[in-house]
């Protein structure tokens, strides 16, 4: 059932265009250009809830947990409702403060992750309206939850997760879209446009998928580097995050990720010539500042590969590896910028013969903790 592909994560990579136009279009008016967040199973209705809340807690692990990060950006800023994002091994464990008037939001492809399935009960004794994010309808934190999302990206068999992450960000804009408008805080011509470039994703995630044939013959020199910092500001820092998660459990080989400002506060002082920088960047208002962090790691001889948007000539003149994502918002160019970091990934891996659909140590599923 590989249909050809030599493993199944490319397969999902490869069904990403189409897992995020899965995940929308129960909840997208096309003609309209809406969202239309309903039906979530809470008793009562989305808008009244997301009206009533005052905070907003996310908790997962792993890609997931990065997923959760991304959202935050994008709820607090189209919202305004203040966001935390937690790891799920440490939320149960720190006795964590909900305040009232909390939403729980806990997300999870497999919907059995112990950890999590762990947080989303306590954060219910302790009063909390939960809603979970799954994959896997009826799995046992699905079953936990007061109100349901689903990717609806179709079985992802792969260990390392490409279109189940791609799915969530999706989500993740349809959420903070719709918590505005009920906040009021999105007007109707913002909402359009926004949805629009949502809509548009899944043919743009195709033109990205070019970069597969450019890292499957980019990779054996990828090899020789010693070691992976990625970085990046805003919506992107969590993509660097996923990109180095993504490259550390398919290649074994080193990789943090970072914010890019945080470079001159230690991370700089492992810079030399055998030691790449992927930064994610994609043209936006912090691009100058993450360009100020790239020359002084370039300075100490550090080899630059970036995701940028079509040619900006600053970030490419400085680039030994320069990608370029198709123009989007702010909101979805994270669905864009971790596809290439995933076929990075993936080829490092594959071309160093690694099992990538099996990765050492790791499960699919990690339901003991
Ligand atoms: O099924 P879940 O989303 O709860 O899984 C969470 C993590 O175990 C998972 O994302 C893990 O980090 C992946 N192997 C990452 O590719």
């Amino acid at each position: 059932e590989k249909m050809g592909f030599k493993h199944f994560m490319l397969k999902e990579i490869y069904e990403q265009p189409r897992a995020v136009a899965m995940a929308i279009q129960p909840h997208i008016d096309t003609d309209k250009h809406e969202v239309n967040l309903k039906n979530l199973g809470f008793d009562k209705p989305v808008d009244e809830v997301f009206k009533s809340i005052e905070r907003i807690i996310f908790v997962a692990c792993g890609t997931s947990f990065y997923a959760g990060n991304v959202a935050q950006y994008l709820i607090e800023q189209v919202s305004g409702i203040p966001v935390q994002v937690d790891i799920a091994s440490e939320f149960r464990y720190r006795k964590p403060i909900i305040p009232k008037n909390t939403l729980v939001i806990t997300i999870s492809q497999s919907g059995e992750t112990a950890d999590t399935l762990a947080a989303i009960r306590m954060a219910k004794e302790k009063g909390a309206l939960t809603l979970s994010i799954t994959n896997v309808q009826r799995s046992s934190i699905d079953r936990e939850a007061h109100g349901h999302l689903y990717m609806n990206s179709g079985v992802e068999v792969g260990v390392a997760s490409t279109k189940a992450f791609t799915s969530t960000l999706a989500l993740a804009n349809l959420l903070a879209l719709q918590i505005a408008k009920a906040r009021g805080t999105l007007s109707r011509a913002q909402e359009q446009e926004y949805v629009k470039s949502l809509l548009a994703i899944p043919s743009q995630i195709e033109v990205v998928l070019a970069f597969d044939k450019y890292f499957s013959e980019a990779s054996k020199k990828l090899q020789d580097f010693k070691g992976f910092l990625y970085l990046g500001r805003g919506v992107s820092y969590p993509i660097a995050l996923e990109g180095a998660l993504k490259l550390k459990e398919l290649a074994y080989m080193h990789a943090e990720g970072y914010a890019a400002g945080e470079m001159k506060h230690g991370p700089l002082a492992l810079i030399d010539a055998r030691m790449a920088i992927v930064v994610v960047a994609p043209t936006d208002e912090l691009i100058e500042k993450t360009i100020s962090n790239l020359q002084e790691a370039k300075a100490r001889g550090g080899k630059i590969i970036s995701i940028g948007t079509d040619e900006n000539p600053s970030l490419k003149s400085m680039s030994e590896y320069y990608l370029s994502i198709p123009a989007t918002s702010w909101m979805t160019s994270p669905l864009l910028s971790v596809v290439p970091l995933q076929l990075m990934a993936y080829h490092l891996a594959d071309s160093l013969g690694y099992d990538v659909d099996q990765p050492r140590n790791l499960a699919k599923s990690v339901t003991v903790e």
